[in-house]
């Protein structure tokens, strides 16, 4: 079956979204909203997996990242969006991927090891399960694309594992059904794109730019003011040199080529353009402009994220009508899966 192009992708809502999650991941969201149907989820059942959240924080929080979504231009009337616990489907064929993904696939994780870190008997099992629990969001749509940022690569591939087996386990029935070429579930593609696909700590060219790392110095949050990015980026780590002038130059100084790569992106060009315009400039200029240009890009998000979030209620209405259009895509193709495995008796 040739499947119908249909992007699908979440972000869960714990703590503030920072740049990296902006222009890893909700630039391109926005991008591909002019060309596919898409479906964009605020994963809160992903959200309660690494660690107790207080209900009425995590309430709050699934609020704002639906403001975050739609004042960085996702528009809930072109785009679905809602959160993933109103759409039972997502939690159902979880359970049946349970039983088709292996202990060893799972096992190669390396997002599991670094999250559980060196106390992994006292890691949730929802932790441990969590890639299956994606697997299920994006299938539960048939989604054929999924835009993120480059750490969810390995979690795409298990995905594809997960449908190619589950294909293979009920090849027959699903012949029977009239799937002429095997596939009930597409395997998806990955769209990891960009120069900012993995936008590193500001304190450490080394580490991802995370919500999770304590020093809120390694990050610009999508609620930060104006005068904290320019304080921000003025602080950022850099090396003794200046700019290079061609992009080999940037080989073996991360902190250097993470900022370019953050212009880069903010800007929609290329490293190789931003360095055509810096190269041999010193950090100090190369700063001042890019705080400036952070500025223009995340301000309009910013006072938008704000306006938005007066209005809770407007919000708890997008997402009611998005878990609505969700359910009716998902329902049926839940009810298939379990027909082709023998549970609709
Ligand atoms: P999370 O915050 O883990 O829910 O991630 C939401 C989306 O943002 C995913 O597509 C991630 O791949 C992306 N993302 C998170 N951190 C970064 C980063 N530092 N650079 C680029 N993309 C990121
Ligand atoms: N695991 C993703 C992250 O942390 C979030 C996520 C959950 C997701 N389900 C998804 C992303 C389905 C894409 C598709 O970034």
């Amino acid at each position: 079956m040739a499947f119908t192009p249909r992007v699908f992708s979440g972000m869960q809502p714990t703590g503030n979204l920072h740049l990296g999650n902006y222009l890893g991941a909700l630039v391109r969201w926005v991008e591909m909203q002019e060309t596919h149907d898409c479906i964009y989820c605020i994963v809160d059942l992903h959200a309660i997996t690494a660690s107790w959240q207080d209900p009425n924080e995590l309430r709050q929080s699934i609020r704002d990242v639906t403001a975050a979504y739609i004042a960085a231009g996702l528009d809930p009337k072109k785009s679905i969006l809602f959160n993933q616990s109103k759409v039972s489907a997502h939690a159902e064929l979880a359970w049946i991927f349970n039983c088709t993904a292996r202990l060893g696939w799972l096992n190669r994780m390396t997002q599991f090891k670094e999250k559980a870190g060196k106390d992994k008997e006292n890691a949730s099992v929802g932790l441990y399960d969590y890639p299956v629990l994606m697997a299920a969001d994006i299938l539960a749509y048939r989604a054929t694309h999924v835009p993120v940022g480059d750490d969810q690569k390995q979690h795409l591939e298990l995905t594809r594992d997960i449908a190619q087996k589950f294909n293979n386990d009920y090849r027959t029935q699903i012949a029977e059904a009239g799937y002429a070429d095997g596939q009930f579930f597409p395997l998806c593609d990955p769209v990891i794109m960009g120069p900012a696909t993995r936008v590193m700590s500001l304190r450490d060219g080394s580490k991802k730019m995370s919500k999770s790392d304590v020093s809120d110095l390694s990050r610009i949050n999508m609620t930060d003011d104006a005068d904290t990015i320019g304080r921000k980026i003025q602080k950022a780590k850099t090396d003794a040199e200046g700019l290079p002038s061609e992009e080999a130059g940037l080989a073996g100084r991360p902190e250097a080529d993470n900022l370019v790569g953050i212009y880069a992106a903010l800007e929609n060009t290329t490293k190789i353009a931003v360095l055509n315009q810096y190269g041999g400039s010193q950090f100090s200029t190369f700063k001042k402009a890019l705080a400036e240009l952070a500025v223009s890009r995340l301000s309009p998000v910013n006072a938008e994220m704000r306006r938005l979030s007066a209005d809770p209620a407007e919000i708890d209405r997008i997402l009611a009508d998005g878990a609505r259009r969700a359910n009716e895509i998902a329902q049926p193709i839940l009810l298939e899966t379990k027909r082709l495995i023998g549970l609709d008796g």
